[in-house]
C-alpha cells in the first residue's frame, strides 16, 4: 500500500478535490482511511461515532438528490448573488471557478465511486454547538489520509440542509446524525497547493489585534 507521504506536503496539498474518476477504490484503501478516522481524539474518548460506507448506487443517488436540492434551493442563488456582486478581476475569476467546481461535484457526486458518512450519537438532546468537536476530527483524519493515499476528497456538509431526509436515506436511528460526507476517488486533476491567505493576517501575539509577527 503507498502511504509514504509526507504530513507536512499532504497537508499542504489536501485541496478539495471535487472532480472525481469513476474508477473503483480499493478496499484496503478506504480500510485505510477508516482507520485513521478511529484515531482521531473525541470528546471523552468516548467514540460516540459510527462511518458509513456508501457505494450502493441507490443510496448515492439518494442523497444526492438531496445535495443538489439545497444546491438549487439555498446554496447556489447565493453563490450566484456573490458573483454579480464582485468586480471583474482575477478574484472573481478564482471564485467563478471555485464554483463551477462545486456545481460539478453537486451534480456528480453520487457517481463518486465510494462515500463514507460520518455520523455522531448525539443522544436525546440532539445536537449541540459542540456536538462536530468529536467527529470532524475523524473527518480530517480521514481526508489526510485519502489524500496520503492519491486520493482526492471533499468535506462536505451542505446535505445536512435536508439532514432528516438524508438521515433517513442512511437508516440511521434518531439519536444518531450524519456531520459530513466525503465523496471519494481518484481525483481528475492534479494536487496542487491549498490557497490561504498570509499568516500574519491571522496570528495575533497575547490580544486579539496585536502583530504575532514581528
Ligand atoms: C464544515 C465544512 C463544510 C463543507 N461543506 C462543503 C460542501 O457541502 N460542499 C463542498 O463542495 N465543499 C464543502 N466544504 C469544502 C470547503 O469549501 C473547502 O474546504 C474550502 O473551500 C477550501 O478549499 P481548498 O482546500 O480546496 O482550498 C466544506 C468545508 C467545511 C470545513
Amino acid at each position: 500500500m503507498k502511504n509514504d507521504a509526507n504530513l507536512f506536503d499532504t497537508m499542504f496539498t489536501m485541496r478539495a478535490m471535487r472532480r472525481l474518476k469513476p474508477d473503483p477504490v480499493p478496499e484496503e484503501l478506504v480500510e485505510q482511511i477508516l482507520r485513521a478516522g478511529q484515531a482521531a481524539p473525541n470528546g471523552g474518548n468516548a467514540q460516540n461515532w459510527g462511518f458509513i460506507v456508501v457505494k450502493d448506487p441507490n443510496v448515492k443517488k439518494q442523497i444526492q438528490h438531496f445535495y443538489a436540492k439545497a444546491y438549487d434551493d439555498m446554496v447556489g442563488p447565493h453563490y450566484q448573488s456573490i458573483i454579480d456582486s464582485m468586480e471583474e478581476g482575477a478574484e472573481k475569476d478564482k471564485f467563478v471557478r471555485q464554483i463551477s467546481a462545486t456545481k460539478h461535484l453537486t451534480d456528480h457526486y453520487h457517481e463518486a465511486p465510494v462515500m463514507i458518512v460520518a455520523c455522531l450519537n448525539v443522544g436525546a438532546a440532539g445536537a449541540n454547538a459542540g456536538s462536530g468537536a468529536s467527529i470532524y476530527p475523524a473527518v480530517q483524519n480521514m481526508l489526510l489520509a485519502a489524500r496520503a493515499l492519491g486520493l482526492g476528497a471533499t468535506l462536505t456538509s451542505r446535505h445536512m440542509i435536508f439532514g432528516q431526509e438524508v438521515d433517513a436515506a442512511l437508516g440511521l436511528p434518531d439519536d444518531i446524525k450524519s456531520f459530513a460526507i466525503l465523496p471519494i476517488g481518484y481525483p481528475e486533476g492534479n494536487f496542487g497547493p491549498v490557497g490561504r491567505g498570509p499568516l500574519e493576517e491571522i496570528v495575533y501575539k497575547d490580544q486579539w489585534g496585536a502583530s504575532y509577527f514581528t
